[in-house]
C-alpha cells in the first residue's frame, strides 16, 4: 500500500503495510529518531507527535490512519535555528533526567499550548496525563510548561 503523509512540512510517499505503526515509519523509514519507543501500548507517551495539530501516540497509530495527515515531530518544531519555546523552557528549567520521555512530553505540551496558550494547573495535568516520566521530573516539567506559556504569551 502506498500512503502519502506530510512530516515536518515535507511530503513522503510511503510503501508499507497499512497496519505498520506511524512510529516505525518515522524512526525506521524517515530516520526521525527523536520520537521514542517506550511501551508500544499507548501507555507512556514517549512516542507522542502531532497529527493535524493534535498530540497522538504514534506507536498505536497505523500508517493507514495517518494517510494525508500533517505530522509534526520533535525535529520539526525548531524554526530557523531557534528552539520552540517549550524546548527552550525544558532546558532552562532543567526539566529532565535521562531524557527518554522528553520529546513526547514536549510534543504533548506544544499541542496543548497551540490550543490554549494559558492553561491552568488542572488543564496541564489533564492534558499531560498520557505522558509518563520514570525519572519523576514532573515538578520541573510543570515549571517548564508554565515558563513556555509565559514566553508564548509575551508575559515575564
Ligand atoms: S510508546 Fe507509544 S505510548 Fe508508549
Ligand atoms: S526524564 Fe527520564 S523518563 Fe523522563
Amino acid at each position: 500500500m502506498s500512503v502519502e503523509i506530510e512530516v515536518n512540512g515535507i511530503k513522503h510517499k510511503i510503501d508499507a503495510e497499512p497496519e505498520t505503526s506511524l512510529l516505525e515509519i518515522l524512526r525506521d523509514d524517515l530516520g526521525l529518531t527523536g520520537t521514542k519507543y517506550g511501551c508500544g501500548e499507548s501507555q507512556c507517551g514517549a512516542c507522542t507527535v502531532l497529527m493535524n495539530g493534535f498530540p497522538i501516540h504514534s506507536c498505536v497509530t497505523q500508517l493507514s490512519d495517518a494517510a494525508d495527515s500533517k505530522i509534526v515531530t520533535i525535529e520539526g518544531i525548531e524554526k530557523n535555528g531557534h528552539l520552540h519555546a517549550v524546548q527552550q523552557a525544558f532546558i532552562d528549567e532543567g526539566a529532565m533526567q535521562c531524557g527518554y520521555c522528553v520529546s513526547g512530553m514536549i510534543m504533548a505540551a506544544v499541542g496543548m499550548l497551540n490550543r490554549n496558550p494559558n492553561p491552568n494547573d488542572e488543564e496541564i495535568l489533564m492534558r499531560m496525563s498520557g505522558n509518563i516520566c520514570r525519572c519523576g521530573s514532573y515538578p520541573r516539567m510543570m515549571a517548564a510548561i508554565k515558563r513556555a506559556s509565559r514566553t508564548i504569551r509575551g508575559v515575564k
